[in-house]
């Protein structure tokens, strides 16, 4: 029973391979800010997905990334935007609280005044569609049916990120062609779709997969504190059909991460990564630090004013290399992650999940 389990899983992720164009089953996170072209072209190259978080990118922007990818791979991509927020609530006596602790951290927070606070939602989405990747995908929630159909017209799949089978259902049923299980053990943002709900649906990876696997007929791509072969493995043989890493690929060269960030991913123990709404204001895995500890007293603004208050702070933190300020993301497998090029990792690391699956 257990073997036939087994056997199942590899020809589950050799099916996934076929249907969303890789060699190997494995897809780099969407890591908006830490997606450059590079990273993406070296993945592919190695056989997995590239993926591209365009959250805080210009249509331009956008459409520069996927030529830049085109001329470096044929392989596939997925460009990822998050499914908006309604506006946040204001709320004077919490903003100016928020300002005068990273005050404190310097340097001054900007003036908030009425917005737009994120880019043009809509003029993404159009530049998406204008790219044509072969994958997108969602993190936060659902996009809008017309959005859906948009890309189905297309042959464009839609994966989404879930963190509870309730979320999951609900992709499955809005037509996503396959479903990302993002345990709590992840790095970088939570993608609870109700943002206040985010502590209270913490599940860990082991229980999700298996969840999700035993109700979905959709795909499940696991996500969360995966590094290494036998986490792969593991992932795979628990139902799911591929797995998405973000934070095993922060260390290699093609990402450019700060030295400090990434000198600190090497040194962190699980229990050094917290979850916090430091930075954006939504909830995040990453490195503990002197911002995080700020804001364990004092609520931070919602999102994405918080992140529009400490982006004088990450500015300066990065160009300081000072990992006291900066946003860090982190899962929990941080220490695990290999300073080495991501064609050359992404295929060890199947090679080395293979040798683990009968
Ligand atoms: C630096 C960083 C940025 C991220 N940005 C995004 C994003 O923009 N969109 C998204 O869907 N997920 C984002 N994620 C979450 C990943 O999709 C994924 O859930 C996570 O990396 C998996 O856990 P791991 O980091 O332990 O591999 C980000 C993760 C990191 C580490």
């Amino acid at each position: 029973m257990s073997n036939a389990r087994t056997r199942a899983a590899r020809a589950r992720a050799m099916d996934f391979c076929a249907r969303f164009g890789l060699r190997v089953p494995i897809l780099q996170a969407p890591m908006a800010s830490a997606s450059p072209v590079a990273l993406g072209v070296a993945v592919a190259n190695g056989g997995g997905m590239a993926g591209l978080g365009a959250l805080q990118m210009s249509p331009a922007e956008i459409a520069g990334w996927a030529q830049g990818f085109r001329a470096g791979s044929n392989g596939a991509f997925q460009i990822n935007l998050w499914a908006p927020d309604p506006s946040p609530l204001r709320d004077a006596a919490r903003e100016e609280a928020a300002r005068a602790a990273l005050a404190r951290l310097g340097p001054e927070p900007p003036p908030l005044g009425e917005g737009p606070f994120l880019p043009d939602f809509a003029a993404q989405c159009a530049a998406v569609l204008e790219a044509r990747p072969p994958v997108v995908s969602t993190i936060m929630g659902l996009w809008e049916p017309e959005f859906i159909a948009e890309l189905k017209a297309r042959g464009i799949l839609w994966i989404c990120n879930a963190t509870t089978l309730a979320e999951a259902r609900a992709a499955e049923a809005a037509g996503a062609d396959a479903v990302i299980a993002q345990g709590a053990e992840a790095g970088g943002h939570r993608g609870s779709f109700t943002p206040e709900a985010a502590e209270a649906q913490l599940i860990g990876l082991f229980a999700l997969i298996p969840r999700f696997a035993d109700a979905l007929s959709v795909p499940v791509i696991a996500a969360g504190g995966i590094m290494d072969g036998r986490g792969i493995a593991a992932a795979l043989t628990l139902g799911a059909s591929a797995v998405q890493l973000g934070t095993a690929y922060l260390r290699c060269p093609e990402t450019g991460l700060a030295p400090a960030w990434a000198d600190g991913l090497a040194q962190a123990a699980p229990e050094d990564t917290v979850l916090t709404r430091a930075f954006s204001g939504r909830l995040a895995r990453g490195i503990a630090n002197d911002a995080t500890r700020a804001f364990e007293a004092v609520p931070p603004a919602p999102y994405p004013l918080q992140r529009v208050l400490t982006t004088p702070m990450r500015a300066e933190a990065g160009r300081a290399n000072d990992l006291s300020r900066m946003q860090a993301w982190a899962g929990q497998g941080a220490a695990m992650a290999r300073a080495e090029p991501a064609a050359e990792l992404t295929r060890r690391l199947w090679a080395e999940a293979e040798a683990l699956l009968p």
